[in-house]
Parts: C-alpha cells; structure tokens; sequence
C-alpha cells in the first residue's frame, strides 16, 4: 500500500480491510471511546470506516488513513481528512485516534500537523479545521498544536436532540 505522508516516526497510508483488525480494538476500547457516545462493534467500525476512509477516498480523494510507526511497522491508530459538518457547512476536518499505549509520544500531533500541511500543499483546501467536545482534552490539546485559533458552536445531537457545545479549531491556508 502506497504512502501518502511521511513524518519524522510515522508513515500514513490508505487503509486497507485487514487493518480493521488492529484499528478495531481501538474503536471497541471504553478508556479510547471514552469522549464518545460509546464503544463500537465490529460492524459498526466496519460502518465508520467504510463512509470515512474507502468511501470518502472514492469521492474526495483523501479520509483517515493508516497511522504506521515506521520503526516498526505497526498500525498504531488513523488519522486524516474528512468531511464533517461544521457551522460553515461540510468542511475538510482533521480527525485522530490512537491506540492508547502509544499515547503520550507526540504521534497524534504529529500525524495531524502532516494532515494539515498536507491539505493545504497537496490538496489546495483553503481551510482545516478539527471539531473536539469540551470534555476532551487530550484532543484540545493537540488540536491547539495543530491549529491557529478556536471558536465554540452550538450542534442538536440527532440521537436525544440535546445541545451540546462544540470547539472548532480552524486553521486557514497563509
Ligand atoms: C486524542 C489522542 C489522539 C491524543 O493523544 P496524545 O497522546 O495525548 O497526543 P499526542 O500523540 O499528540 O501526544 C502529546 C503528548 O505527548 C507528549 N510527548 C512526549 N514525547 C513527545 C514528543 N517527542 N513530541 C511531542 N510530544 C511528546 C506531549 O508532551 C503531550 O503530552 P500532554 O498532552 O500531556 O502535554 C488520544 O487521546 C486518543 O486517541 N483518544 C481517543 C480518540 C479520541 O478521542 N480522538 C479525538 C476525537 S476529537
């Protein structure tokens, strides 16, 4: 499978089917999920992963992609770009999720920094942003490593109808 990004420790690549294996436990894992409304099955990873990476690379030619430690091969988690829907309607969103013994390294900032300068070089996307919920910190974290600036939207959650607060994290092409 062809690379797509290199970085310093990391290589990101398209995924292919036998990776939903090893990025599966991640989705499946209560302490990874923990930001959202709970684990996946099997099934409904398979879900995630086919509108967010195969069917978001037929279309727009970019979606979360492999996150691989280039020292060793292993898929460590995915990151990349996909469609989300934001106040400004669907933008290009910067999302990550490792698996959690490789947390605390610098990887998800790394990836994402890489998705980034990717959008903007490799894609021509004037504007990335990252969507994060309050709660998450881990996430707002990297997200500020990532991005220029912050703003807080409001969003309806389809499944109970409650509004929640979310942060955008933008950052706009220079
Ligand atoms: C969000 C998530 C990817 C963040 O992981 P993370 O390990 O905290 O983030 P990074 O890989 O960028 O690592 C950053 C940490 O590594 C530390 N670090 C250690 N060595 C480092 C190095 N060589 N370079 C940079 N940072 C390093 C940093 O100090 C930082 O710690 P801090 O956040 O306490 O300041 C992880 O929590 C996760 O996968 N969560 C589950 C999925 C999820 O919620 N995704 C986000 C949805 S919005």
């Amino acid at each position: 499978m062809s690379i797509i990004l290199k970085t310093e420790r990391l290589h990101l690549r398209r995924i292919a089917e036998a990776d939903l294996i090893s990025l599966g436990r991640i989705y499946a894992d209560p302490e990874c999920m923990q930001f959202y409304p709970g684990t996946k099955s099997h099934s409904a990873t398979r879900t995630w992963f086919q509108k967010l990476a195969f069917d978001s690379y037929d279309r727009h030619g970019f979606g979360l992609w492999a996150v691989v430690d280039a020292s060793s091969g292993e898929v460590i988690g995915d990151c990349g770009i996909t469609l989300q829907e934001t106040p400004a309607g669907p933008e290009p969103e910067i999302g990550y999720h490792l698996w959690r013994d490789f947390w605390g390294n610098g990887f998800a900032t790394e990836a994402a920094v890489a998705c980034r300068d990717y959008a903007f070089h490799s894609l021509g996307l004037p504007r990335v942003v990252s969507i994060v919920s309050p709660e998450n910190i881990p996430s707002q974290k990297v997200a500020q490593r990532v991005h220029d600036r912050k703003e807080v939207y409001r969003k309806q959650l389809g499944e109970s109808g409650v509004f929640v607060d979310r942060y955008l994290y933008i950052s706009e092409k220079r």
